[in-house]
């Protein structure tokens, strides 16, 4: 297992009577794009917003790079939150060099990210001339100044036309490819399948799924059971091979279990053990599809 660049325990954050962030437990590690996905409003921001300090959890903790966080972390961490503030009548090259005197980066890396970021020919040109793309780029390119070992994104291709998704996208991978781990929330399941390699499904703050971004076309199965004791059902249900996990809703337990799923063994294994079901039904779906039911 590669090292662990940030880990997450239980994170929760409430706003009134809605929980943003729910119990949130994640892990990404070294070298990995990792994919926030989930529809608006699942808590991608507010996820982001814990972890690189900009607002308090009210309960769970976080670790990056394996401490308890500590005003020098965030100097490893490049961060893109919301389309950044640059001065419109100054040139990209000039918003840089602001931007190292605020991180203490060295004016040498600003040709470097220029050359990265593909804005090389368009440095002296000021910032109120360049395309929605160009503008997301130099926020990227700002936020590389101070060679982070991570690059947080928030929905990095937001209002971009077709041209500038690609190239935004073709730069993530292009700085993942160079050894930095990124953090990438989006709401576009296209996107985490095309950049990232590991994959978060953020469902109402919620984590609906966690694992690399092939999964995503793996099936999950849902098995609901119900039985007189359900206590003895949950009890049998947790020492079947390929549990998963299961919630109990309306004294029905849903399941979920690792593929390949055998309903007709599983059947097998109540009744071997003393419990006849009242009922048992399954069903079958992609996560894809369970994350296109959830934006829909
Ligand atoms: N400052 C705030 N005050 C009140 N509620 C908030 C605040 N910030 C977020 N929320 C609520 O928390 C929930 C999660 O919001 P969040 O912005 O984290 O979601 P998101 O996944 O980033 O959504 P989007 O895809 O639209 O960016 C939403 O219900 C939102 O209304
Ligand atoms: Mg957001």
């Amino acid at each position: 297992m590669s090292e662990e660049i940030l880990n997450t325990q239980s994170l929760t954050r409430r706003y009134g009577a809605v929980t943003a962030v729910d119990q949130l437990s994640i892990s990404v590690r070294k070298g990995t794009v990792y994919g926030l996905l989930g529809p608006n409003g699942s808590g991608k921001t507010t996820l982001l917003s814990m972890v690189l300090g900009v607002i308090r959890p009210d309960s769970g903790s976080f670790t990056w790079f394996g401490s308890q966080p500590s005003p020098d972390t965030y100097k490893r961490v490049g961060t893109l939150l919301e389309t950044p503030n640059f001065y419109p009548h100054l040139s990209g090259e000039n918003n840089l060099k602001i931007s190292c005197m605020i991180k203490g980066a060295s004016y040498d890396r600003i040709r470097e990210v220029l050359t990265l970021t593909g804005l090389e020919g368009r440095g002296h040109h000021s910032f109120r001339s360049y395309s929605l793309g160009m503008k997301q780029r130099l926020a990227i390119a700002a936020a590389l100044l101070n060679e982070p070992e991570v690059l947080v994104l928030d929905e990095p291709t937001n209002g971009l036309d077709p041209k500038g998704i690609a190239e935004v996208r073709e730069l993530i991978k292009e700085i993942a490819s160079r050894g930095v781990t990124v953090l990438l929330a989006s709401h576009l399941l296209d996107e985490v399948e095309r950049v990232c390699t590991e994959v978060a499904i953020l469902k109402k703050g919620s984590l609906l799924y966690q694992g690399n971004v092939d999964g995503l076309r793996s099936e999950m199965v849902t098995v609901k059971l119900a039985a007189p004791d359900m206590g003895l059902l949950v009890s049998l249900l947790e020492s079947y091979a390929g549990y998963k996990a299961h919630e109990i809703r309306n004294n029905v337990a849903v399941a979920s279990f690792d593929p390949p799923f055998d309903g007709a063994a599983l059947n097998r294994h109540f009744f071997e053990n003393g419990l006849s079901l009242s009922h048992l039904e399954t069903e079958r779906e992609s996560l894809e599809k369970t994350f296109l039911k959830l934006v829909s």
